[in-house]
């Protein structure tokens, strides 16, 4: 049985990626400082797999401690590294905090990955690095932007940094997954999203508003030149995105990566409209939402969908779960933990 660390494990994709990484027969070993994460969400893997996976509630920013976590355990094949700070206006206000976080974890974990005898790296990327790309579907081709706020160029410098490091490590193996949007949760309702304070992105605002946390949904900008003038995103399910990184780390395992640094869009590689979002949640939930419209949000590219093909044939993945099926699953976790 190989095994595999995944930093960030108890957080909302770390968490799901655990789950699929049992099913396939894998021994996982869990490190999170909890810092946006809790305990909880390692009864609720269990409880789902049967299997409690090992934690270790390490802060990889302490270059010690990283050290000694991989001298205990010089056996594992595989690192999927999601550990890092996502909030994007946060990461606006406290673009240090970014760095010194997403940078300074991914370094000194990467440093012990290639003294491994199996160097196994996926790293948590994410679709912000194309910007507003000009054409759609946006391909593994299409240019790199400067980045729009800190968080998203802690993805970009965290490309940036592996791939420098692939190069002059050929024993080293990465690949980096550039999320679009990731939603819903474990079919089982016992994982999920659990955003500290007022959520920032659209589904979880949607389903906490519903359940009363929230008065109203405000739909950022109306005017924007799509059919229905909000904007258009690649929502995808977690499940299918955890699975994504198991399909990754095989193909590493395997040796079936053609260069030592690779990259793949994960997405459905179907736009859907802010509206559409909302009249999906109304649809399956039977609940109509309170909304209304307010100005356009500072940052907001228009439209983001990935073209798929390089993932579907190269890493043999594809997105089998509708929007339909993760906006349901989101419902019926954020009923789940509210007692609704
Ligand atoms: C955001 C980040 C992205 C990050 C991702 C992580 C920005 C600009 N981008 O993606 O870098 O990788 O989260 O999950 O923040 N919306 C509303 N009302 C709301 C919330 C959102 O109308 O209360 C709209 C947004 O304007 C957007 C869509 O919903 O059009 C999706 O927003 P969100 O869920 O925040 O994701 P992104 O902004 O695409």
């Amino acid at each position: 049985m190989k095994k595999i660390l995944v930093t960030g494990g108890l957080g909302f994709i770390g968490s799901h990626t655990v789950v699929e990484l049992q099913n396939e027969g894998f021994e996982v070993v869990i490190i999170d400082d909890l810092s946006n994460s809790s305990l909880d969400v390692l009864k609720g893997i269990s409880s789902i797999t049967g299997k409690t996976p090992n934690y270790e509630n390490i802060d990889l920013k302490e270059k010690a401690l990283v050290e000694q976590f991989f001298q205990k355990h010089k056996d594992i094949s595989g690192v999927i590294h999601f550990a890092a700070s996502k909030a994007v206006g946060e990461s606006v206000q406290m673009p240090l905090h970014y760095y010194e976080n997403n940078l300074n974890t991914l370094i000194y974990t990467l440093k012990e990955v290639i003294g491994l005898d199996e160097s196994n790296f996926i790293f948590s990327s994410s679709c912000t690095v194309y910007g507003q790309a000009e054409e759609m579907p946006i391909t593994e081709k299409a240019p790199v932007q400067p980045a729009e706020s800190p968080y998203g160029n802690t993805k970009q410098i965290g490309e940036e940094i592996i791939m420098d490091t692939c190069y002059v490590n050929p024993e080293l193996n990465a690949i980096a997954l550039r999320y679009f949007n990731p939603i819903g949760a474990h079919p089982s309702a016992k994982i999920g999203e659990l955003p500290i304070g007022v959520p920032q992105n659209l589904v979880p605002y949607i389903t906490q508003t519903a359940a009363g946390l929230r008065e109203c949904l405000s739909v950022f900008g109306n005017d924007y030149p799509t059919e229905d003038g909000t904007c258009i995103r690649d929502y995808i399910h977690v499940v299918d995105l955890a699975k994504a990184h198991v399909v990754a780390l095989q193909r590493l395992l395997n040796g079936k990566n053609t260069s030592n640094f690779e990259s793949f869009n994960i997405g459905t590689g179907v736009g859907s409209s802010v509206l559409e979002v909302i009249k999906t949640f109304e649809r399956v939930s039977g609940q109509s939402l309170n909304y209304i419209f307010a100005p356009r949000r500072q940052g907001d590219v228009i439209s983001a969908y990935a073209h798929t093909e390089k993932a579907n044939k190269i890493l043999g993945w594809k997105a089998v779960l509708t929007l339909d099926d993760a906006i349901r699953s989101a419902w019926h976790w954020e009923k789940q933990i509210r007692n609704i």
